[in-house]
């Protein structure tokens, strides 16, 4: 499974990218206004400050919804960097914006996702990603991680070659249950990611091996 970050903070992303197992960004409106990043012309210039700080695909969102704006929009995202990923709404602009730019041979991630069957018609439309919420879902007491099996399930059946992106993580054991439940892509915040790290009992265990070799060693 692949690893990306969902925010835009710079030194968020630095932080994943030194563990070496960063495998992308993802960013929203949202995540971009949460760091102070406004205006086009900042908005483009701090895309292509995650570009240099990650190898992987970096998804920037798409304001536009109507389909000739998600395209200029799109079109302009992508000429950026071969890293940018237009990331667009599931509305019916967004799927026909998703099919332009798959016939482009533009990468496209299709966003705001809950439920199989909008799953179904992103896969449709080419998507590279498809991002169902699983917070999001889990917040309105529905089952998140049940709509990533159905996904998957869908996609095996006709070999769909369109990415679960596993969005709206909220900590560790959603990562976990993305990966058992056959997610290609997770994105969360870091602390999703470092969470992963801990256990008590490494710390102990690290603890207790330091101070033998200490005893055994003065
Ligand atoms: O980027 C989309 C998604 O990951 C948002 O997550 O936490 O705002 O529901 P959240």
């Amino acid at each position: 499974m692949k690893f990306f970050i969902d925010t835009a903070n710079l030194d968020d992303i630095k932080e994943a990218q030194a563990l070496g197992i960063l495998d992308g960004v993802t960013t929203n409106p949202s995540l971009m206004n949460k760091e102070g990043i406004v205006g086009q012309a900042n908005i483009l210039d701090h895309y292509q400050k995650i570009c240099k700080i990650v190898d992987g695909d970096v998804s920037a969102e798409v304001i536009s919804t109507d389909f000739e704006g998600m395209v200029k929009e799109g079109e302009t995202l992508a000429a950026l960097n071969p890293q940018i990923v237009v990331k667009l709404p599931m509305i019916a602009a967004g799927i026909k914006a998703c099919k332009y730019f798959t016939d482009k041979g533009i990468k496209t991630n299709v966003t705001l996702v809950f439920s199989a069957g909008q799953a179904l018609l992103a896969a449709k439309a080419g998507a590279t990603y498809v991002s169902p919420f699983l917070g999001r879902l889990d917040d309105v007491s529905t089952d998140g991680i049940h709509l990533i099996s159905e996904i998957r399930l869908i996609y095996d059946n006709y070999s769909f070659e369109t990415q679960i992106l596993a969005a709206s993580i909220r900590h560790t054991m959603h990562v976990v249950d993305c990966a058992k439940t056959g997610s290609d892509v997770m994105t969360g915040p870091l602390s999703s990611i470092t969470g992963l790290l801990k256990h008590p009992l490494t710390d102990i265990g690290l603890a207790k091996f330091l101070a033998d070799y200490k005893n055994g060693n003065q």
